[in-house]
């Protein structure tokens, strides 16, 4: 099966992971709940358009990791790789912001990068994406930082490093910028090869350059926090003075400036010690200018997105998805048995009883091995001697004790 096999980066979630998916999926509807955002599903592609101008041509995404195509009307179309600008535009689209109060959302589902697939990286990957429209102030940073603080506690990761910074507004970060390109224009010849593209279209992105030589020369350079402007100072020292008053802890890193240039003043990422090279679970930040960008009114915003891959490779590190078994598994025993025991198991699962059945009749010893398997907790045994009694035999397979009861009466089971 290699010439039909999967597109390489695009995995099948088989069966025995469903558990891990729904635990997340779960997990993540019932925070939102608690802390009031709705659920919206934007579609997955989008005009490419959207991507290039929300995201910034010279991020890495827009640059080469997108899935573009061109219908069959020459429409040029992108399957998503990331959810916030679709948010955005939906917002704009159908005026999600009118009535004045900040507009909470989260959606949850696949994007598509063509990226080099490795552990923890994949070219289809899903993320729950939470944003919030409306509000400038540091709280609602904070909050949507304890959304994910919560969200990661509550599903067990607790051994992982909040990484906080703020980029500026465009008030302060030019500034930042200039002297940086300054600096690094010195030690072009030491920087890698990426980093010497990166310094002419988005220089602020060698500050995380993971080559030793770059980051060795980006550690002697001018230092993002100095260069921040009095509002946006204030504005991190109340998203870090909430953070404190609710015990959260994080470091902070002036060099966390993230892979997407819509990022304004606070940026986040929570990191793990245990997925090697793609430590990073969730990012996010502050993002003002993209509405108006985007051709919609100016307003502040602020989210992030959690890698739910990433996240099942650390629960699956935790503990084993083991689904519960059923109820019961129905023991056809004789040809006759097959009608009679699938009215029975009808009335039982529409009861909500979990039960498992095979309808092809077979011997005691298969099935009994097959309600093993299955996981099953009782066996109902639909043999000749039953029917002819108008009865079925149950066994509870933990203690090996078993009954018999009426076939026609399942509010007995
Ligand atoms: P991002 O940092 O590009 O941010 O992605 C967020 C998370 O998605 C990453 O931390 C990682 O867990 C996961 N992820 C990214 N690429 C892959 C991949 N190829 N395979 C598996 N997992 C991956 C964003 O996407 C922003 N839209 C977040 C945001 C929302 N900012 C504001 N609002």
């Amino acid at each position: 099966m290699t010439e039909l096999a999967a597109i390489r980066g695009f995995k099948d979630i088989l069966p025995d992971q469903a558990r891990y998916w729904r635990l997340i999926e779960d997990r993540a509807r019932d925070v939102s709940r608690r802390f009031n955002y709705a659920e919206l599903r934007p579609p997955i592609m989008e005009r490419t358009e959207l991507f290039q101008r929300g995201l910034g041509e010279a991020t890495d995404i827009v640059e080469k990791e997108m899935y573009t195509m061109e219908d069959r009307s020459g429409d040029r179309i992108t399957l998503r790789p990331e959810a916030t600008a679709g948010m955005v535009r939906a917002l704009i689209e159908h005026n999600l912001h009118e009535g004045g109060r900040p507009v909470r959302l989260f959606c949850l589902g696949p994007m598509f990068r063509y990226e080099r697939p490795q552990k923890g990286r994949l070219r289809q990957f899903h993320q729950l994406d939470v944003e919030v429209f409306g509000d400038s102030g540091p709280t609602i940073d904070a909050e949507v930082i304890m959304w994910l603080h919560t969200f990661l506690k509550e599903l067990g990761l607790i051994e992982l490093t909040v990484v906080l910074n703020s980029l500026g507004c465009p008030a302060c970060r030019p500034r930042f910028r200039e002297k940086l390109v300054d600096f690094l224009a010195d030690h072009q010849k030491t920087l890698c090869q990426d980093c010497n593209r990166r310094l002419t279209q988005n220089p602020l992105r060698v500050l995380d350059c993971k080559s030793p030589s770059c980051q060795a020369i980006v550690s002697k350079g001018p230092v993002l926090s100095e260069f921040l402007c009095p509002e946006c100072r204030q504005h991190f020292l109340g998203v870090r003075q909430a953070l404190d008053s609710l015990g959260v802890i994080y470091t902070l890193n002036d060099k966390l400036v993230r892979g997407l240039d819509y990022y304004t003043r606070t940026t986040f990422e929570v990191h793990s010690g245990n997925l090697g090279s793609q430590n990073a679970v969730a990012g996010g930040g502050r993002y003002d200018g993209l509405c108006a960008r985007l051709g919609g009114p100016d307003i502040p915003a602020i989210g992030f997105a959690a890698g739910l891959e990433r996240l099942i490779l650390l629960l699956s590190e935790k503990y084993a998805a083991t689904e519960p078994g059923p109820d019961y598994y129905a023991a056809v025993l004789c040809p006759e048995a097959t009608g009679p025991a699938f009215t029975l198991v009808q009335h039982l699962r529409a009861m909500g009883h979990m039960v498992a059945a095979d309808w092809e009749p077979g011997g005691l010893k298969s099935r009994l091995k097959r309600a093993d398997k299955a996981g099953a907790a009782k066996v109902i045994m639909f043999g000749p001697d039953e029917l002819a009694a108008g009865e079925v035999t149950v066994r509870d397979l933990s203690t090996g004790d078993q009954w018999r009861l009426p076939i026609n009466r399942p509010e007995r089971f």
